[in-house]
């Protein structure tokens, strides 16, 4: 390995041709390796961390797939491997960097194997430097903002066969049209917008996704069309703060303003979108959600902490009462709507009695599902340098009460669904026994069924005759 190259960052008028032009060039040379020797050159992209960046997996998927590399199935067999990393939590680090390990291994088998890192984690300084110095088998790295460079970032590592590195420290311009591959023909995410303003004290994602900014609504409608016109039948509305979109555009609109028009999109069946702050949640949202018939009654709607002391040490800017008259509104408004919440156990300062506060919530709001964290300590947070971290046996412990709190709730609400006819979209064969399919009812939860796997993509009707805290059981109908 050689020394790296920081190549300049010039954007010029119509950058997405540029990188069409580089993804031929790598495609012809491609083409050429087919032809010589009868394989086509294989990718794998393994992904980290939330739906935002298993998103731009799927963007990178796609400009792999138009540089004619196809899809490896494991690390061995692929000849450039793309790891999009995450940093929200530390132990999502740890993983990266484990893995990275065994890579170098790979790459001393086969010194052609290219590896890139990109995302969240290569957005910080210490990261870059420990990867650079201790990490020297990688050869690409890129960031949060320029994702869609990839292909010129190939370009120059196999020109130059050095270290290509190219961060950016905020975004430049939003970049459509780019290529993607989904996962599912019928189902499909959509960023409506990227980055965060809210800097809630613990989180890192402000400042490795930069700041608020939204995409146009005509753009978003078209992509719509464009997916539901491939045979896209549900559309995942993705953004950190979904319920502030638009507040950045020339032309005002509200989230809402743009649910009613994505609703209007003929073909389309459903609509979810994540993820809601509780601040900014809108009467005229939960009007758009109850009478937009595409949109899914089911809402996450991250609570975080119970306490009204520890919100304001999160910078969340709602208080206890604030959390609990939303949801109350939210599931009088939306009956049998499916709430579901991400709470965090052990931020700094967090008492006994701040904790007895967020299990009151989960009594009180009956999730249908919850994501729970340990607090976990990112440099350059306001919360890393706060007094009184509490420690990892006291976390540790309210962690696994609050597991013994939420259980009994979400495995009643799942019963709850006992006995009825549900529709469910037809997602996948199961994982653990392939004689089974899963899919999805309009609340969100797993439903296991017999079927035949030419129902994928399908929806069809489902009588659940057993229910688990985590998945249901059915019969179709
Ligand atoms: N520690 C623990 N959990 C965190 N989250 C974000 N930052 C942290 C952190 N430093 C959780 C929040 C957020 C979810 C995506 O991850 O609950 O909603
Ligand atoms: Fe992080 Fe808060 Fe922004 Fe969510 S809203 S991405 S938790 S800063």
């Amino acid at each position: 390995m050689t020394e790296e190259k920081n190549i300049n960052i010039n954007i010029p008028e119509d950058e997405l041709m540029k990188q069409k032009n580089y993804m031929d060039r790598i495609r012809a040379m491609n083409d050429e390796h087919f032809a010589r020797t009868g394989k086509r050159k294989k990718h794998l992209t393994v992904t980290f961390g939330c739906q935002m960046n298993a998103h731009d997996s799927e963007k990178l998927e796609g400009m792999l797939e138009q540089i004619g590399y196809m899809k490896a199935e494991e690390e061995e067999k692929a000849d450039f491997i793309i790891y999009n990393t995450c940093c929200v939590r530390e132990n999502a680090e740890q993983k990266v960097y484990g893995k990275l390990g065994y890579l170098k291994h790979l790459k001393d088998k086969n010194e052609d194997l290219i590896i890139a890192m990109c995302g969240c984690m290569m957005q910080q300084e210490e990261v870059l430097n420990t990867i650079r110095t201790k990490y020297k088998h990688v050869d690409i790295i890129f960031g949060t903002f320029n994702l869609y460079k990839m292909p010129e970032l190939l370009q120059t590592y196999l020109e130059t066969k050095r270290t290509v590195i190219d961060i950016w420290k905020e975004h430049k311009e939003i970049v459509e049209d780019l290529p993607s591959i989904r996962k599912h023909k019928f189902k499909a995410s959509v960023n409506i917008m990227y980055g965060c303003n809210n800097f809630c004290t613990y989180c890192i994602v402000p400042y490795v996704r930069g700041r608020e900014r939204s995409r146009k609504p005509e753009d978003i409608l078209k992509e719509i069309e464009d997916l539901v016109a491939d045979g896209v039948k549900e559309i995942m509305l993705l953004g950190q703060n979904v319920n502030s979109y638009g507040k950045t555009l020339e032309d005002k609109v509200t989230f809402a303003q743009l649910l009613r028009k994505v609703n209007e999109i003929e073909g389309l069946k459903r609509i979810r979108f994540m993820t809601s702050h509780p601040k900014d949640l809108s009467d005229e949202l939960i009007e758009a959600m109850r009478d937009c018939d595409k949109v899914c009654k089911s809402l996450h709607l991250p609570f975080q902490a119970g306490s009204t002391k520890i919100l304001k040490a999160m910078n969340r800017k709602y208080t206890k009462e604030q959390y609990l008259d939303l949801a109350k509104k939210i599931q009088r408004e939306i009956p049998n709507i499916a709430l579901t919440t991400d709470i965090i156990v052990g931020f700094p300062g967090e008492t006994e009695e701040d904790f007895e506060d967020t299990l009151d919530i989960v009594r009180q709001v009956q999730f249908s599902g919850a994501y729970t964290f340990i607090y976990s300590k990112r440099t350059g947070t306001p919360a890393a340098v706060m007094e009184e971290q509490v420690p990892e046996e006291v976390s540790s412990r309210r962690f696994n009460k609050l597991q013994e709190v939420l259980r009994p709730i979400i495995t009643e609400k799942s019963q709850a669904l006992h006995g009825k006819t549900l529709e469910i979209l037809v997602e996948d064969v199961s994982k653990n026994d392939e004689k089974l399919l899963t899919g999805r009812t309009e609340s969100g939860h797993l439903v296991h069924f017999e079927g035949d796997s030419s129902l994928i993509g399908e929806f069809i009707n489902v009588e659940i005759t057993e229910a688990k805290t985590y998945y249901l059981i059915g019969q179709r109908v």
